[in-house]
């Protein structure tokens, strides 16, 4: 009568494991004929495709309801993208203070304005972005092939005293005291936006930058 707790010795144990990984009489491999060895392997190919097709499937109709143009949740967003130049914001608070007597305190200044105003030159603007003067559906002028969108330009020459003049000795009023700030928005939103020219706050400019979402 054989026992639970029966003793085996090492060769017995190593030739039970041998018929373990190949059974001669039955001709199974690891417990399994090699037909049966097949099956399980077609059936994890089948399993890992079918796997494969539902998670690309997922990412897939994910992606197609995701516009690259437009953000989507376009009432979420704490501000439109609003941006103001000179940046003052690395001190937290937004006041541009300088003495309008000491140049070296207002230069940095100039030199950014000057930098980001470089981007709305004719050359650059022309290059880049069309001609939206006397264009009625601006919507479709600027609907481009597949998804993409075109802007419209913004020429620089349209902030009148605050366009950067290389011959002024005062390019940006620094010196007057009064100086140019740029107050740039985003689009965030399909609408399309004209620009905004405050006069009755000097030298204040809306640029409404139409090419990028923040
Ligand atoms: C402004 O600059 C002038 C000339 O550099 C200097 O004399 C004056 O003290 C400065 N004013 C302040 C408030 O720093
Ligand atoms: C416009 O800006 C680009 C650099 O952004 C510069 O190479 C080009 O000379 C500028 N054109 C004019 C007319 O100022
Ligand atoms: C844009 O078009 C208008 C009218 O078609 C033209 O007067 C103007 O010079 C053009 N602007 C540029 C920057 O090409």
């Amino acid at each position: 009568m054989a026992t639970f707790n029966e003793k085996k010795t090492c060769s017995q144990r190593m030739e039970n494991f041998g018929r373990f990984i190949w059974n001669s009489d039955t001709g199974e491999f690891m417990g399994r004929t090699p037909e049966k060895w097949v099956y399980i392997s077609l059936y994890y190919v089948a399993f890992y495709i079918v796997m494969i097709g539902i998670f690309a499937l997922s990412i897939y109709s994910l992606m197609a309801t995701l516009s690259p143009y437009e953000p989507f949740y376009q009432d979420r967003l704490p501000s439109p993208g609003v941006t103001m130049r000179p940046d003052v914001y690395g001190d937290e608070k937004l006041e541009l203070i300088y003495n309008v007597t000491d140049k070296k305190t207002y230069e940095p200044s100039v030199k950014m304005l000057i930098k980001f105003l470089e981007e709305y030159n004719t050359t650059t603007q022309q290059e880049n972005n069309k001609n939206c003067t006397g264009v009625t559906d601006v919507a479709r002028f600027l609907t481009g092939p597949g998804r993409t969108k075109y802007a419209c330009q913004f020429l620089e020459s349209e902030l009148g005293d605050c366009a950067y003049n290389p011959d002024h000795e005062d390019p940006f009023g620094f010196q007057k005291g009064q100086p140019c700030i740029f107050i740039k928005i985003n689009r965030v939103s399909f609408q399309i936006l004209g620009y905004i020219q405050y006069t009755n706050m000097h030298s204040v400019f809306f640029l409404l930058d139409r090419r990028q979402f923040i």
